[in-house]
């Protein structure tokens, strides 16, 4: 059985995803941090014929997350599959337990922190690393500096996203050579999850949701899982940026060699420091 390990698999599209691959034949471990969900959602892997595992876990600490990934490591001494899906915007700037601003620590300092913590078994396995994104407007500016010290609210969401396209490229550069190719991608907007919950406020989420429905523009969940299902096993480009299922141009300031690296040296800082 190939294992997977999908981050944020309590809800939502984390959970659709762990399922559809339950139902290809893999077994799922699922992170979440709610112990009922995340039974629950481990439950549905193994309905759908796979083998669900749930293991919790604080994804906001570093040390937290360090300590997840020598967890499954030990377990499973080659992993085909990581999603790092755990994601989300955040209403206000908030600092975690770290003194890191909570929206870039989920979004783009987890990623980094649990593909470094499971190299061995993802190159054992010559696996592959997912990082889910979202749309990003091609224009998009910002520097790494500034997206590290406040990446809330829903514009400085998308710069997170942002920055987790420009790592996902520095990953592919950096452990490509090891047999890993990492991919990002945006799954399409799926009316009805969590999402935007404390950011977007609820009229205007109900009505976004409604105009989605009527205009056909977002996607269904089983869509979206289906997404991931192929950015996680079917044939991709390395380092590429899937926006709806299609490889697309990253936006240009996560292609930019100064930023990228900028923003891997500020990474490695994080990740040394705790
Ligand atoms: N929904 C959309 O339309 C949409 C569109 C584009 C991109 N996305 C992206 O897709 C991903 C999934 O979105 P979603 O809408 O499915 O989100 P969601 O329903 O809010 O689920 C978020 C998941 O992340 C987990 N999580 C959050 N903070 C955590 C933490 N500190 N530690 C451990 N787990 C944590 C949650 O687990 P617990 O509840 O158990 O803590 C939950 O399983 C995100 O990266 C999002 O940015 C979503």
């Amino acid at each position: 059985m190939k294992t997977a390990i999908v981050t944020g698999a309590t809800s939502g599209l984390g959970e659709a995803a762990a399922e559809a691959l339950g139902k290809a034949g893999w077994e799922v471990v699922l992170v979440g941090r709610d112990e009922a969900r995340g039974a629950a959602a481990a439950q549905r892997v193994n309905d759908a014929g796979g083998k669900g595992v749930f293991v919790r876990a604080d994804l906001f600490s570093v040390a937290g997350v360090k300590q997840l990934g020598a967890e499954l490591s030990a377990r499973y001494p080659r992993i085909e599959l990581l999603v790092n899906n755990a994601g989300g915007a955040f209403g206000g700037r908030e600092l975690t337990s770290d003194g890191v601003e909570r929206t870039f620590a989920l979004n783009v300092l987890t990623p980094y922190t649990l593909t470094d913590a499971l190299m061995g078994s993802l190159a054992a396995a010559k696996g592959r690393v997912v990082n889910v994104a979202t749309a990003i407007p091609n224009g998009q500016k910002t520097t790494v500096d500034a997206v590290a010290a406040d990446a809330s609210g829903f514009m400085g969401y998308s710069k997170a996203k942002l920055a987790l396209v420009a790592l996902t490229l520095e990953q592919q550069k950096r452990l490509g050579p090891k047999g890993v190719t990492v991919v990002s991608m945006h799954p399409g907007v799926i009316p009805g999850t969590r999402f935007g919950v404390g950011v977007i406020p609820a009229p205007i989420r109900s009505f976004s949701n409604f105009m989605m429905k009527l205009t056909g523009f977002g996607v269904t969940l089983d869509e979206a899982a289906a997404r991931y299902v192929a950015a996680g096993t079917g044939a991709v480009e390395p380092g590429g940026y899937y926006k709806g299922g299609k490889l697309t141009p990253p936006p240009v300031l996560a292609g930019e060699p100064a930023f990228r690296e900028g923003l891997w040296d500020k990474l490695t800082s994080l990740h040394a420091a705790h």
